[in-house]
């Protein structure tokens, strides 16, 4: 870590609080002039530290610059073990992208890689997903012990559930989640999830996982591209950033994921869903490949498939797709 990354390290432990100087200097084992340098790089690249004349250094909670050292002291002690292994790209092609690399690479359950923005953010079907700087953008690498590849819908659920409840968190709104993976604030998507995994066929199991969430957080509506403006969101499109906001969102999503390291009792992760879900009893259209159709959608069973009731009368069960809800 350099010095600026551990006088940020300490500030951040210390957030809102005031550190001398000397006692920086003293516990980082640096110069005053070391420390007071690396004070203004910091300011420089946009934290709020105010000095205080005999009482120190504050970092103010007036910013919301997405770093590591912000995340790290807000982890609980399950994820404590991750700490070393989250890593910050301020412009990341696709943190997917970083993150499979990572972990064909051998990088350990629980490596993270976080972005402040993506050059080409990937979505499902190959999609772009636009990520724009003020996003958080987020994919962890999970190594799901014995998880059989026919699980891997739970994983998404699971992710789904978890940043749902990451958000409620941290901005008190509940998200709801449009299947598959898709949540959703006031009727707009405010987050995608991409989940990609490497199986090991011989055995049926997965030898890595890859959860991408990319969260709209600071967009403002005009700064979405004219064919997202009417469907897409931010949690805050409207408000100026609330300090720390990614971070701690980053932090929540993380201590509820790093702990997916055992089979999941699929049972109470599709409950856990289906209370979330947004579209059940709703007409919906659904769109596969080529072909589109209007359908109810009923309900999803044990294992997350959608089930659906076509205007004959039909029972459709679907376990891929993608379904636009009709208002
Ligand atoms: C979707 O809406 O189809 C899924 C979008 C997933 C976007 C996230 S952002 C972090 C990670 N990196 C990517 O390139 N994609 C995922």
């Amino acid at each position: 870590m350099g010095t600026k990354e551990q006088v940020l390290a300490l500030l951040e432990q210390h957030r809102g609080a005031c550190l001398s100087g000397a006692e920086i200097a003293g516990r980082l084992h640096l110069s005053r002039n070391a420390v007071w340098k690396a004070v203004n790089d910091l300011r420089k690249a946009g934290y709020q530290i105010e000095a205080a004349t005999n009482r120190g250094y504050c970092l103010t909670d007036a910013n919301d610059i997405l770093s590591v050292q912000g995340i790290l002291p807000l982890l609980c002690e399950n994820a404590r073990a991750f700490a070393d292994s989250v890593i910050y790209e301020k412009e990341s092609r696709s943190t997917n992208r970083t993150a499979k690399a990572l972990a064909l690479d051998g990088a350990a359950h629980g490596t993270t890689v976080l972005a402040d923005s993506q050059s080409s953010g990937r979505g499902r079907y190959s999609r772009s997903f636009f990520s724009p700087p003020g996003g958080l953008y987020l994919s962890i690498i999970l190594h799901p012990e014995r998880l059989h590849f026919s699980q891997i819908t739970a994983v998404t659920a699971f992710a789904a559930v978890a940043v749902c409840e990451a958000i409620e968190a941290v901005t008190g709104r509940a998200p709801a989640i449009k299947w598959v993976n898709d949540l959703f604030l006031g009727g707009k998507k405010v987050c995608g999830i991409l989940t990609e995994a490497v199986t090991d066929f011989e055995s049926g199991s997965h030898s890595w996982v890859v959860v991408g969430i990319g969260i709209n957080v600071h967009a403002k509506q005009a700064d979405f591209p004219p064919e997202l403006r009417e469907t897409a969101t931010s949690l805050y499109p409207d408000t100026l950033p609330e300090s720390g906001i990614r971070n701690r969102l980053a932090a929540e999503i993380i201590n509820r994921l790093a702990g997916f390291d055992t089979p999941p009792d699929e049972k109470e992760i599709f409950a856990e869903y289906r209370k979330r879900l947004m579209m059940l009893g709703k007409q919906v259209t659904v769109i596969r490949g080529d072909e589109t159709y209007c359908a109810v959608a009923e309900d999803i069973d044990e294992t997350g498939r959608l089930m659906l009731r076509t205007p004959d009368g039909q029972r459709q069960i679907l376990s891929s797709g993608e379904i636009r809800i009709l208002t």
